[in-house]
């Protein structure tokens, strides 16, 4: 990539419930994998989506924020705001909602979003649960 770089971040925050656990492990095992989080309960999520780019000339854009926005609205928003993440949700059918787990499946979901867009690339995806913890996601390895 040649000329300059920049990223941008779009954030949006949804309420949903979950609960990690897998059947094919013991009660005792999910316990102590999980925790507390092997029962229903419930998380205010913020998440973070920021994609780098070139800033075209032209424009003086990577992209438009505006546009970044809507991308995590109708990607994200619309589809786990007041859900059960488990049960509710037909992307993550089988998938234990873990941050980790979540953070793969948006940036999967945004990235087809993106391909429009010559210059502009997912650099990572954030998720947070609660406040003081989050989880980056930066693609495959
Ligand atoms: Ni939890």
């Amino acid at each position: 990539m040649t000329g300059l770089v920049a990223q941008l971040t779009s954030r949006i925050s949804f309420c949903a419930a979950h609960r990690l656990y897998r059947e094919d492990f013991s009660e005792e095992y999910n316990r102590e994998l999980y925790g507390p989080c092997t029962t229903d309960h419930g998380h205010n999520y913020v998440i973070e989506a920021t994609v780098s780019g070139r800033i075209d000339p032209e424009t003086g854009m990577v992209l438009n924020l505006v546009q970044l926005e809507r991308f995590l609205h109708e990607e994200i928003f619309e589809h786990v705001d007041h859900r059960h993440l488990n049960r509710d949700v037909p992307f993550l059918k089988g998938v234990i909602p873990t941050a980790e787990n979540l953070a793969v499946i948006f940036w999967q979901r945004l990235v087809g979003r993106l391909v429009p867009f010559k210059g502009a690339r997912m650099h990572c995806l954030r998720v947070q649960e609660m406040p003081g913890s989050e989880v980056c996601y930066f693609g495959e390895a």
